[in-house]
């Protein structure tokens, strides 16, 4: 990190790799270059890991991931002395392995804890102060030093309340926070057909639209993130070469009107299959997955074609 030319040529190249969040690549780029430490807050898919990914193997630096859920111990984010070894030799520095939060600090890493909210109190803590001291006291290790370019980044779904702690003041006191959100259609096609090839630009926006239409209902708690728009894609393609189908070469932003209906049927199955499992129906929904997907893939094709795709 010396001249701004070479940050600015970095920051082009971490920007290739990630579709759109211009925005977002330069607040998190900002706030970990300045030294802090981050919680990104949005729902799962909307790309933290890939802004991660991104600027740690353009800085050549490690991401190390951990999720946080009640079997994250301390012991287990810090590391144990092997125990076979303690038998023969007692214990010593040399027989200590390192858990996530030591490689990462020894790394120079970032250590990635998504669902940060679901780790427990005591995890929370232990991380909180490596996060203040920048070192971390093991018994019978010693003190182990945080490389400069140790961070940690951590993740949480806002929707997400059953199992979880709510992070207590000081937590929220000692990092900055970014909310993500999902991204536009025209972003959400371009990330489909990058991730899910071969597919026609045809297939891209249908898959996108009815993934999008399943995060605007009222009988849906949380939809599908543009992960069930790339499996739709993929498997909507995959079947309908299965099936002798040929996915219509009419143009996105046409509606999507009277298209072949060996294609729509097609696409609703592939529709059941990448999307059921990843719509979470409100307590009071009275009715099922199948039976929402179905009056979307209606809505979609049959129903309101006309219809302009906001955003
Ligand atoms: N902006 C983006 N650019 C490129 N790919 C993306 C983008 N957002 C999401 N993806 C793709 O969507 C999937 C989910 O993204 P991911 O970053 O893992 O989400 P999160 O970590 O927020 O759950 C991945 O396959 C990823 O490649
Ligand atoms: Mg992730």
């Amino acid at each position: 990190m010396d001249t701004s030319d070479d940050l600015a040529a970095l920051r082009r190249r971490i920007a290739m790799q990630v579709v759109g969040r211009e925005r977002e690549l330069d607040l998190v780029f900002a706030t970990v270059a300045a030294g802090r430490d981050l919680i990104l807050e949005g729902p799962p898919g909307t790309s933290k890991s890939t802004v991660l990914r991104a600027i740690t193997a353009e800085w050549g630096i490690p991401l190390v991931l951990v999720e946080g859920n009640a079997d994250l111990t301390p012991s287990r984010l810090v590391g144990h002395h092997n125990p076979s070894r303690v038998l023969r030799e007692d214990y010593s520095a040399d027989n200590f392995v390192d858990g996530p939060l030591l490689e990462a600090m020894r790394s120079g890493g970032f250590l990635y804890v998504e669902e940060f909210n679901r780790a427990p109190e005591d995890t929370i803590d232990t991380l909180l102060t490596a996060m203040a001291e920048r070192v971390v006291t093991v018994p019978r290790v010693g003190v182990v030093a945080a490389h400069p370019s140790f961070r940690v980044v951590a993740s949480m779904n806002p929707y997400d309340n059953v199992g979880t702690t709510r992070l207590s003041t000081s937590v929220h006191d000692r990092m900055c926070r970014l909310v993500v959100d999902y991204q536009d259609a025209a972003a959400e096609r371009e990330i489909v057909s990058r991730r899910a090839h071969p597919v026609t630009p045809r297939m891209a926006a249908d898959a996108v639209a009815v993934t999008r239409m399943t995060r605007r209902r009222d009988d849906i708690r949380q939809g599908s993130s543009v992960r069930g728009a790339i499996d739709l894609a993929m498997v909507g393609t995959q079947l309908c070469a299965m099936r002798g189908v040929e996915v219509p070469a009419t143009d996105v932003v046409d509606p999507p009107r009277d298209l072949p209906t060996d294609y729509t049927s097609a696409f609703l199955d592939a529709m059941l299959v990448a999307l059921s499992g990843r719509i979470h129906l409100d307590d009071t929904a009275f009715t099922t997955a199948e039976g929402i997907l179905t009056e979307i893939w209606q809505d979609h094709f049959l129903l309101r074609p006309a219809a302009a795709e906001p955003g």
